[in-house]
């Protein structure tokens, strides 16, 4: 079966990208699938938000080593979602990879997700990444078949998009024809105030077609969540940031072809 990778991308720093991530994972396997979260940031925080503080040694050396992905995954709190961690070793994965000897260290993702141990044994790859247009994200977009932008609801949040939708996918998808962006994922609204309608609009008006008609509303139960080491739909089932996740997993899943 055709199994999608899902990249959560936004080149700006805190626009919800490991939130989404986590959430359209969670919220995935909560629907049935399998599916497996890639912690593709130093940053490592989806990782330490699932508890799995590995540093992400064991990830590099498989990227670095040509060793089997399928074999780190580790399983969560949640059925059916497994998570290969990541962590401040990532930061070199370029160097490594190019000590390997791989002539394109770029498709060295690409080449591990092609996997059948991983397309056949998952319905989803899910990928979190660093705020950079660096070499993991150059990585994972050129493996990745769907993008994802989460954008918090700030003033400055509009630019970022319209940046990543106008310049930088279209060249990506020269290298890379299968990846298609899915949509524009508006996070932390306060839906009753002229900035969350302003920014929505402008979205809508700036990139046509792209704009999830489901938004996050802004919660501090997705913070507790954290604290608590869990997706917020196992902390607080019934919350609105996870009946807002649900509705933008299912907005997810109708932009996907069949
Ligand atoms: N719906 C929400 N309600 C309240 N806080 C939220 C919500 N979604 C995300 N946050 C908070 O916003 C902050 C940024 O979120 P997150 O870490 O997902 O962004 P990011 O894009 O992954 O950041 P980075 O660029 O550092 O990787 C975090 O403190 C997170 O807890
Ligand atoms: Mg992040």
């Amino acid at each position: 079966m055709f199994c999608p990778i899902l990249a959560v991308t936004n080149l700006k720093g805190g626009s919800c990208k490991t939130t989404t991530a986590l959430h359209l994972g969670a919220i995935l396997a909560e629907q049935g699938h399998k599916v497996l979260l890639l912690d593709l940031d130093p940053q490592g925080s989806i990782s330490r938000w699932l508890r799995e503080d590995s540093g992400g040694e064991e990830f590099l050396q498989a990227l670095a080593g040509g060793g089997k992905l399928a074999q780190l995954a580790r399983p969560t709190a949640f059925e059916r979602l497994n998570l290969i961690a990541g962590g401040a070793r990532l930061d070199r994965a370029e160097q490594e990879i190019a000590k390997s000897g791989n002539p394109i260290p770029q498709m060295v993702l690409a080449e591990a997700l092609a996997d059948p141990a991983l397309r056949e044994g998952y319905d989803f790859l899910v990928l979190d990444l660093p705020p950079q247009l660096g070499f993991l994200t150059l990585s994972a977009l050129l493996a990745a078949t769907d993008v994802v932008i989460p954008v918090e609801a700030s003033t400055m949040a509009l630019d970022g998009a319209a940046n990543l939708v106008r310049e930088i996918l279209p060249r990506l998808i020269k290298n890379n024809p299968f990846l298609r962006p899915l949509g524009i994922l508006v996070c932390r609204t306060q839906p009753q105030t002229r900035l969350t309608r302003d920014l929505t609009a402008g979205i809508e008006t700036a990139l046509p077609g792209l704009l999830f008609s489901a938004t996050v509303r802004e919660d501090i139960r997705m913070k507790e969540a954290f604290g608590h080491h869990l997706p917020v739909t196992l902390h607080a089932p019934d919350c609105r940031s996870a009946a807002d996740y649900r509705s933008a997993t299912n907005e997810l899943l109708a932009r996907m072809p069949r």
